[in-house]
């Protein structure tokens, strides 16, 4: 019976287009699909830093109440440090992240005021929570304010938190962070950033908030995830001490679940010394602009990128296209519905420090030979 249940349902899925699979990226592929946008997943030093770590265990064992509390201090204390935060919590993922902080800070009562283009995380994290969530425009500071301005006397003093991704995962465009903290401060609400994708990227690696130089405060909290930029896994938050107690207290992600093996942990302080260094993001930074140049000769994109993330959008077309430059050993995912909205389906090219400008080019002219023949 649930077998048939099952079946049914997945027919449905694939009769609607939307069936997904699993793919492995075997053989030599130029690689434009990965979040390793400083191409820390294999640096030899941190490749010795999780040998190193080895000496602990393969895993932690435990929750990080019970016997999980290995090492994680340590790399708590480097992000605290990094970020410029008075303290930071580690958790085993990113999403982890976003549904334990969310769940735990905002409430029944609590009003969420999210941006349309928020990560899935956010938006489980604020399902769990049970707060009223209004979705503003993506990055419209005008309808936020008329919601706000419309919505927040229903709500006790305090009780309003606005939650935005840094930058946007599968448009690479920047929050409009400034704005979003200025109403915080007006309405007394608390602003969360989900910097998972400008932690490693922007300012100077540090992220989006020092690209717009704004300083941690009372009402920021600052969410982010070690498997992107970072290279490494793991998620974490970091904010005033009392944010960061009251979470080891109450997030249920955080309590709950077994804590990061303690190799990883020191792969991450190990990737995090190395973006202080500035070179491996200086790299980055210059390997944007010459991706910008191409991509907007070729009108991929029509307006400049500062972060790695390119969509380049082709609507229907889209999963066949991703196939064709697999088949030419490109390496690409199409992103369609439900991830972003119909009509929006894009390739999401990410690029890294490993990419030479020849990889843009020959990924431009392959695209080029797929819509020709399309045409034809
Ligand atoms: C904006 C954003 N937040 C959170 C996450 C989740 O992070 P992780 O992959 O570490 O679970 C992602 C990952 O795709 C993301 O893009």
């Amino acid at each position: 019976m649930f077998r048939e249940h099952l079946k049914k349902e997945l027919n449905n899925i694939k009769n609607s287009g939307l069936y997904r699979t699993l793919k492995v990226k075997d053989g030599k592929f130029i690689d434009f699909s990965s979040n390793d946008y400083l191409c820390l997943s294999k640096h030899p030093e941190i490749l010795n830093a999780v040998k190193n770590g080895l000496r602990y265990g393969s895993g932690s064992t435990g929750s990080r109440l019970t016997s999980g509390n290995i090492n994680h201090e340590k790399l708590e204390e480097k992000i605290a440090e990094f970020k410029e935060t008075e303290r930071a919590l580690v958790y085993s993922s990113g999403y982890a992240t976003n549904v334990g902080v969310i769940s735990a800070l905002c409430k029944k009562g609590d009003l969420i005021l999210s941006d349309k283009l928020n990560h899935a995380s956010i938006i489980d994290g604020c399902r769990l929570s049970r707060a009223d969530v209004l979705i503003y425009e993506h990055c419209n500071i005008s309808h936020l304010l008329n919601l706000i301005e419309e919505n927040w006397r229903k709500y006790e003093e305090g009780n309003l938190f606005i939650i935005t991704d840094g930058v946007f995962s599968m448009d690479g465009d920047v929050a409009p962070i400034k704005e979003l903290k200025k109403i915080a401060d007006e309405f007394n609400a608390v602003l969360i950033v989900d910097d998972a994708h400008g932690t490693g990227v922007l300012g100077n690696g540090k992220g989006t908030l020092k690209h717009f130089n704004i300083k941690p405060s009372d009402n920021i909290v600052q969410v982010g995830t070690l498997s992107k930029a970072v290279g490494g896994l793991g998620g974490f938050v970091c904010g005033v001490e009392e944010v960061i107690d009251y979470l080891i207290n109450t997030s249920r992600s955080f309590i709950y679940s077994t804590a990061l093996p303690p190799h990883v942990v020191e792969g991450c302080i190990k990737a995090f010394e190395i973006i202080e260094k500035g070179e491996v993001v200086k790299n980055l930074q210059n390997k944007i602009n010459i991706a910008n140049k191409i991509f907007k000769k070729y009108k991929y994109i029509n307006c400049g990128h500062i972060t790695p993330i390119f969509p380049f959008i082709f609507g229907e077309k889209t999963m066949s296209l991703a196939q064709h430059l697999i088949d030419n050993n490109i390496f690409c995912v199409g992103i369609r519905y439900p991830t972003v909205p119909k009509g929006s389906e894009r390739i999401r090219v990410s690029i890294n420090i490993g990419h030479k400008k020849e990889d843009f080019i020959l990924l431009c002219e392959k695209i080029n030979d797929f819509l020709i023949d399309d045409k034809k």
